[in-house]
């Protein structure tokens, strides 16, 4: 890995955002408790330090889904590598993911999931790269928008690697 990576967003700016959606959510569900679903593997820096920054009661549970593999580019194809381990009949549900791209992903899960009787399920997104929507999935909560660029770090890859970077960059060769 001997690419260099351009900082998009530092980890100073992540982490003040990350606490900003954190009171918002613990404000909108208070009273209640919030189930996270932390979409693998991207999803698990931001839905730990967002976690952690909730004050209302929380639980946890993952889900896997297949991506893009090696491309940079998405197949439209959305398959289930690891359901949910509980039920989330009657729960506020929470998707908490790394980025929306094409929206595909999300728009599946919140059809799948949609039909499994939850009390709510509303979705926080650390990206948001509007651009390239191609199925419409109403987002709640909204970290960074950001442009058309393929961006690393903080949960995300390239080919696997880059996941552990403390901040959101692009790889430039
Ligand atoms: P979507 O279904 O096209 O919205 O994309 C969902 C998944 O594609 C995300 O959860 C990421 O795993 C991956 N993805 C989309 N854009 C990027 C990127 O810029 N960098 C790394 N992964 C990305
Ligand atoms: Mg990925």
């Amino acid at each position: 890995m001997k690419d260099k990576v351009r900082v998009m967003i530092s980890e100073e700016e992540v982490n003040a955002r990350t606490r900003e959606l954190a009171e918002q959510i613990s404000k909108d569900y208070e009273g209640k408790s919030v189930h996270l679903i932390c979409i693998l593997k991207g999803s698990v820096f931001f839905s730990c330090e967002l976690a952690k920054r909730l004050t209302i009661p929380v639980t946890l549970d993952f889900m896997s889904v297949s991506s893009y593999g090696s491309e940079t580019v998405s197949s439209g194809r959305v398959r289930i590598l690891k359901d949910l381990d509980e039920s989330i009949q009657g729960r506020n549900v929470l998707i908490v993911e790394d980025i929306i791209d094409s929206g595909n992903t999300l728009a599946y899960l919140m059809d799948l999931l949609g039909t499994r009787a939850p009390e709510s399920i509303s979705i926080c997104t650390l990206l948001d790269k509007p651009d390239r929507r191609v199925t419409d999935v109403d987002v709640k909560y909204v970290g960074f928008v950001i442009p058309d660029e393929f961006v690393v770090g903080y949960g995300l890859d390239y080919d696997q690697y880059y996941r552990n970077l403390p901040y959101v960059g692009v790889v430039e060769n």
